[in-house]
């Protein structure tokens, strides 16, 4: 059943990018060039915030980072609380893959879903379940997709969480209270940063 519904979810998906491909152009996937300049300072020694976002990436800038290298401030406080939702925070790593790439599918960011893909399979996402987080409609659980066989009840209340927070801002009682029982307080918390 499941896999008959990812497979006609893919086909739809495929159709639907033809059909729609024209508009999205205009929509301006965020893995086309920027619009500004991309800044990459010279050598490392040379600017101290492109020195500590190296440090952060293991000594490669992204081309995300000369763009927001056009504001130097802003790169800096950038990467610090990414630096914090990446490295610092206390959420089981495949969970906060899953809120980060489902936050991509619905706001349709190419780039980062490029960038997180392998850390994703890295912190245990299966293709079978990377292929649910792309392809689920938003609010999967609404429309009768129930993706707890493939994700496990976690995972499921986590995606469900997160497609609430990204559509409709306001979560009700009981989506937060399926999330409940697999995070503390300071992890309810920090699952917001992946969003
Ligand atoms: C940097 O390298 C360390 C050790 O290999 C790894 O654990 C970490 O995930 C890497 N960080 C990034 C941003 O790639
Ligand atoms: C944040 O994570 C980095 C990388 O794992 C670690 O070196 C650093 O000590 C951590 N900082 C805090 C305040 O825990
Ligand atoms: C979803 O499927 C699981 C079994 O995989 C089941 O336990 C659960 O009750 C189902 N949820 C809904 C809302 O049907
Ligand atoms: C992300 O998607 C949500 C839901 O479709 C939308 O409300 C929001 O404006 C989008 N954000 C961006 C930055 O595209």
């Amino acid at each position: 059943m499941l896999r008959r519904w990812l497979l006609t979810s893919t086909l739809l998906w495929y159709l639907f990018a033809g059909v729609i491909g024209d508009v999205n152009l205009d929509r301006r996937d965020d893995n086309l060039p920027a619009r500004v300049p991309y800044v990459f300072p010279p050598p490392p020694g040379t600017d101290p915030i492109a020195d500590a976002i190296r440090a952060r990436r293991n000594g490669t800038l992204l081309d995300l980072d000369g763009v927001l290298l056009n504001a130097p401030l802003f790169a800096q406080a950038h990467s610090n609380l990414f630096g914090v939702v990446r490295s610092n925070n206390t959420l089981p790593p495949a969970m906060r893959e899953l809120i980060i790439l489902r936050v991509v599918v619905l706001n349709s960011t190419t780039y980062e879903w490029l960038q997180h893909e392998p850390i994703a399979r890295m912190a245990g996402l299966t293709t079978e379940q990377l292929l649910a987080i792309r392809l689920a409609p938003p609010l999967f659980a609404s429309q009768g997709v129930n993706l707890t066989s493939i994700l496990g009840p976690d995972l499921a209340a986590a995606m469900t969480f997160t497609d609430w927070v990204t559509e409709k801002i306001r979560v009700p009682d009981d989506i937060f209270d399926a999330l409940r029982p697999f995070l503390n307080d300071m992890q309810l918390i920090e699952d917001r940063g992946g969003i």
